[in-house]
């Protein structure tokens, strides 16, 4: 029995190197393969912070994160920023309104003053960029000084938005990834590298 439980225990890791050894990963039903590793993610993030800096020295600042995504590539870039600045999560949420008008789209989360000052969203993807064109129309009622938007990826094929993001970590293709926040229903998000899935023939 105890021979059984290990020699099944050798088999998996076995299994699980092999996965590692082609940087291939299995999310649910489909496959992933490595795309952005995380040393290559931190250098990345190290330079927006530089330039977020240098942009925003002196200026009254609020970086607002779109959860649920953001959250990583928020923390990571955060701890590089060296402004006196107000942080704040927020998320969009859509339901169906009680009159025939569809979906109403709300902003939730938002506690801080954003009137007068300089606001940077924080984003894991601009896709389409329907989501970050929605935030910002929600976020003008608030009369903020400027609004910026920093992403870790941008897909410019897929982006039909009104505004490109500011401060862009990596430009990418138009394929889904997962990793390092971003998910694939729900899973993948803690993830330290970004994978992308696998064309499967
Ligand atoms: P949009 O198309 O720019 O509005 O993006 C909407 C949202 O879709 C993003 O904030 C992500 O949460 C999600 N999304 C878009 N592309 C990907 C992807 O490749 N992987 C995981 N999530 C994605």
């Amino acid at each position: 029995m105890a021979l059984t439980k290990l020699l099944k225990r050798f088999h998996i890791k076995i299994v699980v190197l092999h996965f590692n050894l082609h940087g291939l990963i299995k999310i649910l039903d489909k496959t992933f393969e490595v795309f952005i590793e995380s040393e290559e993610l931190q250098r990345e993030i190290q330079s927006l912070a530089k330039e977020i800096n240098a942009v925003y020295k002196g200026k009254d600042v609020v970086f607002l994160a779109v959860l649920n995504g953001a959250f990583m590539f928020t923390a990571d870039l955060m701890k590089k920023i060296d402004l006196d600045c107000e942080i704040s999560f927020i998320k969009m949420s859509s339901y169906h309104g009680t009159q025939s008008t569809g979906t109403v789209e709300e902003l939730i989360g938002l506690r801080t003053d954003i009137s007068g000052k300089h606001v940077v969203i924080i984003e894991d993807i601009v896709d389409t960029g329907i989501t970050i064109d929605k935030i910002i129309t929600l976020l003008d009622n608030y009369k903020p000084e400027s609004v910026a938007i920093c992403t870790l990826l941008f897909k410019p094929d897929a982006f039909q938005g009104n505004k490109k993001p500011d401060f862009v970590g990596f430009a990418i293709p138009n394929a889904f990834v997962v990793g390092y926040g971003l998910d694939y229903n729900e899973h993948g998000r803690n993830l330290n590298t970004i994978y992308q899935i696998r064309n499967e023939y």
